[in-house]
């Protein structure tokens, strides 16, 4: 069998190289893989491009999608606050669905209408990709070896001595990792015992906060419409800025996230992750973005975010509603403007100060000093009327029921 073409999502590992030799000596496939930059620290993209190649792949694509990955969907984890189930800012998720786009593109361009990954059936990126492959090309079709042809990691090691795939000594790691600008995800191994305390060896990007400088560090952080763009001063690309905030805040043990989360696909799992730049700018846009912001926008805001984040999170990125939520979240960050001044220390991320022109701040009516132009009599009257239903309800509930 020659001309069936697929697609491989090649990450360099075990799973993937397995898979590689394997779609072709089994099924016969013509293979092409893409490995997609997301900014992962450490990644030598042109050895795995010399591995695929000499697995026998038809051709390799590395696709350098950093810029695009901070611009386009990095950018509103941060303009929506984005931590699901308050904790996890998305680091794996939000880049799926641009990984999906990315093998779309090619897929089409090369003439592929088979998509191949190695994702497993309990997590939420077979969602993801499957949900945004199909959403975007209902023809292409989604193979997904770890799940169909139950190739399990052991499995997958003695395939690879059989065929003379070189098992990399990564593959002794006890974890799940999966990584990005945005942050680093840590599963599996002692993990799984939701009581058990993760161990220091699964940690890379943060130190120790018991270890982390004795001296707090403080830095300023600069935003224009919500997106950081300069630290203490120095502007800097998005994709810049968010790797010298992993470096600085992860230098005090900030951005370790240890949390029970729900995932789409019904199970309740125990998920750590390290995201010291997003725990940092996330602290810092939403600080600031409440300085500037009426209360109205932001009680509404939190609607709109939480709903924002489990798109994202589950996979619906390519819904309309998320372009249409996106249209408010852009609104009000317009006039997240100002610097916001935090201070790192010990595994903690704490604002310490803030300021912008579009404060709605104004000390003259904030003051408890005696020259507020605050009439405080007002107040007086707002309480009539703010207790009227409470009064009348409180009163008759006491007749009826005691
Ligand atoms: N639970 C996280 C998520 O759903 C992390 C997934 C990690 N992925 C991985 N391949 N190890 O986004």
């Amino acid at each position: 069998m020659t001309g069936k073409k697929c697609l491989l999502l090649y990450s360099g590992g075990l799973d993937t190289s397995c898979m590689l030799k394997w779609l072709q000596d089994e099924y016969g496939y013509d293979v092409y893989t893409l490995t997609v930059n997301l900014g992962q620290e450490e990644k030598d993209w042109s050895e795995i491009e010399s591995k695929a190649l000499k697995l026998g792949v038809k051709k390799h694509f590395t696709i350098d999608a950093q810029q695009e990955f901070a611009e386009k969907y990095v950018s509103y984890s941060i303009k929506a606050n984005s931590l699901y189930q308050g904790a996890y800012p998305l680091s794996t998720a939000i880049g799926r669905p641009l990984i999906a786009k990315i093998a779309v593109e090619i897929a089409n361009k090369e003439g592929i209408n088979v998509i191949v990954h190695g994702c497993t059936g309990k997590g939420n990126d077979n969602v993801r990709l499957g949900v945004g492959i199909k959403t975007l090309a209902p023809n292409i079709e989604v193979l997904t070896p770890v799940i169909t042809w139950g190739m399990s990691r052991s499995e997958s090691i003695k395939y690879a001595e059989k065929h003379g795939i070189p098992v990399p000594v990564t593959v002794s790691s006890p974890y799940s990792i999966d990584e990005s600008l945005w942050g680093r995800s840590i599963e599996c191994g002692i993990l799984e015992d939701p009581y058990a305390e993760p161990r220091e060896d699964g940690w890379k990007m943060t130190v120790n906060p018991a270890d982390a400088p004795s001296e707090p560090e403080y830095i300023e952080i600069e935003f224009e419409k919500g997106i950081p763009t300069a630290v203490n001063g120095e502007k800097m690309s998005l994709v810049k800025l968010i790797k010298h905030l992993n470096k600085i805040a992860g230098s005090h043990g900030v951005g370790r996230i240890d949390h029970m989360e729900d995932r789409v696909t019904g199970i309740k799992s125990r998920e750590t992750y390290e995201c010291p730049a997003a725990i940092t700018i996330i602290t810092a846009h939403k600080d600031l973005e409440k300085a500037v912001s009426t209360f109205q926008e932001l009680q509404f805001k939190q609607l709109v975010d939480e709903r924002w984040t489990y798109l994202a999170y589950a996979g619906l990125w390519f819904d309309p509603l998320r372009e249409a939520l996106e249209a408010f979240i852009d609104k009000v960050n317009l006039k997240v403007n100002g610097v916001v001044r935090l201070k790192l220390y010990k595994g903690h991320c704490h604002v310490v100060g803030r300021k912008s022109d579009w404060i709605l701040y104004d000390k003259n009516i904030a003051t408890y000093e005696e020259a507020s132009t605050f009439d405080q009599k007002s107040s007086l009257g707002y309480i009539n009327i703010m207790l009227q239903q409470s009064q009348l309800a409180y009163k008759i509930l006491k007749k009826h029921l005691t």
